[in-house]
């Protein structure tokens, strides 16, 4: 029996819709449809109509590709509107049978027994560490003896009216949300080693509206933000000081642009037409260069006081790790590396098979990524069975159950 899952990730600039079977070593691709992104700005659902249209076109595309009708799905959200808190919660332990998986939710409940305004809801709970009898950094309290078990969660909520006009663009599209994951846990899940978040890392998915982060240390997610700028910004910049259509800017900026000015040709020269009827325009690359060096720059200065903010600054000894669209622009590591004074690498989705071509870029990291963590965090929904292969859900059987199943919120479970 062969198990499908679906991802689609609703960006400003496009939408992904994946068709995968996730297995133990890699992730086979079974269908993709990637179409142009309408009707959504920063993370915000802006227009219902176009963006559902959008997300039909991506879902029918993914349909034809892969052969299978697309019923339900995870589903991205990112945008200003996602806030993140750090909690603790107690609980006593009866007995001496030692700590089952009942007094971690117990723990649980009571760290996310926090106020939480009645117009945001609860996306995450992830546990951060736990501590018995006031040892710390206990990983997993399980079987452990103790009477006092004590749990540090991280909570990530998103605005209510907001998750419900995404729901509604998707759930018009013909489409059931299994689960809305936050868009940097799924891309960190895509391209992040186990190494990297055992040693400390911040995952930067710079996008076309959104910049998404999620801090990682000792194995799990620490912290998380969407800081409200992106690609779409740089492109904005080249408009404006070209003075050409948004499309073109786009253009040039994908062929010429360039981070670093320094590592451009000083006499490089480029012709772009402005509005009107004007004369076609000559412009040197290295200017363009310091156009774009400066948003680009200004975008890991945000990044980086974010970091501040969290209190983690000292402990990502693996550095940032960069993807999304936007991680594509020749020079950014560099920038990023100066800026951010750490470690810095570009991140592709990896171990993909199948019909993977279009995907390896790092524009995809977040639907790739939503397919494994959905699955993860969610129990198995079949779309449709075939192959003789082992199933899934009893791959990952293990991980439902246990540590994982604890990042759903409550009422999921
Ligand atoms: N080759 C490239 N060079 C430079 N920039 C690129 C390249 N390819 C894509 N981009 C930029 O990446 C951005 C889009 O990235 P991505 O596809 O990750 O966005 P998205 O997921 O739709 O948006 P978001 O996550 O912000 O909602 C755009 O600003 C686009 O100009
Ligand atoms: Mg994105």
């Amino acid at each position: 029996m062969r198990e499908l899952v679906v991802g689609i990730d609703i960006g400003t600039t496009k939408v992904c819709t994946i068709v995968g079977e996730v297995r133990p070593d890699d992730i086979f691709i079974v269908g993709a449809g990637i179409e142009p992104s309408r009707g959504m700005r920063k993370g915000i659902v802006t227009d219902i109509s176009q963006l559902t249209a959008s997300i039909s076109a991506s879902v029918h595309k993914a349909e034809r590709s892969s052969g299978f009708d697309i019923s339900r799905a995870f589903v991205s959200v990112a945008g200003h509107h996602i806030a993140s808190i750090n909690s603790r919660g107690v609980t006593g332990i009866a007995g001496q049978r030692g700590v089952q998986i009942d007094d971690l939710d117990k723990a649980i409940d009571a760290a996310r027994a926090i106020a939480i305004p009645h117009n945001r809801e609860v996306l995450h709970v992830i546990p951060r560490t736990y501590s018995l009898d006031g040892q710390d950094r206990v990983r997993s309290p399980i079987g452990m003896h103790g009477f006092r078990l004590e749990v540090e969660v991280h909570i990530i909520t998103a605005s209510s009216t907001s998750i419900a006009n995404l729901e509604q663009a998707v759930e018009g599209a013909g489409v059931y949300v299994d689960r809305f994951i936050l868009n940097p846990l799924a891309s960190g899940d895509a391209v992040l080693t186990d190494q990297e978040r055992e040693m400390g890392v911040v995952l930067v998915d710079i996008g076309g509206g959104t910049t998404d982060m999620a801090i990682f240390i000792e194995g799990t997610v620490w912290h998380s933000a969407v800081i409200p700028i992106g690609g779409d910004l740089v492109t904005n910049d080249i408009t404006h000081w070209m003075r050409i259509p948004f499309e073109d800017a786009e253009a040039v900026k994908i062929q010429h642009g360039h981070a670093l000015p320094r590592a451009v040709d000083p006499l490089e020269t480029l012709i772009v037409q402005p509005f009107g009827e004007g004369m076609p325009m000559e412009a040197r690359r290295a200017d363009l260069a310091y156009v774009i060096e400066a948003r680009v720059e200004e975008i890991f200065e945000r990044v980086g006081k974010e970091i501040k903010r969290s209190g983690y600054d000292g402990l990502l000894r693996a550095g940032a790790v960069l993807t999304g669209g936007c991680s594509l622009l020749p020079g950014i590591r560099e920038v990023a590396q100066q800026t951010l004074a750490m470690p810095v690498r570009i991140a592709r989705p990896e171990r993909l098979t199948g019909m993977a071509d279009a995907l390896r870029s790092p524009a995809y990291s977040t639907s790739v990524g939503l397919l494994r963590l959905g699955l993860q965090m969610d129990t198995m929904h079949p779309i449709q069975s075939e192959s003789n292969g082992a199933s899934v859900a009893a791959k990952l059987g293990h991980l439902l159950s246990g540590f994982l199943r604890r990042l759903l919120p409550e009422d999921d479970r």
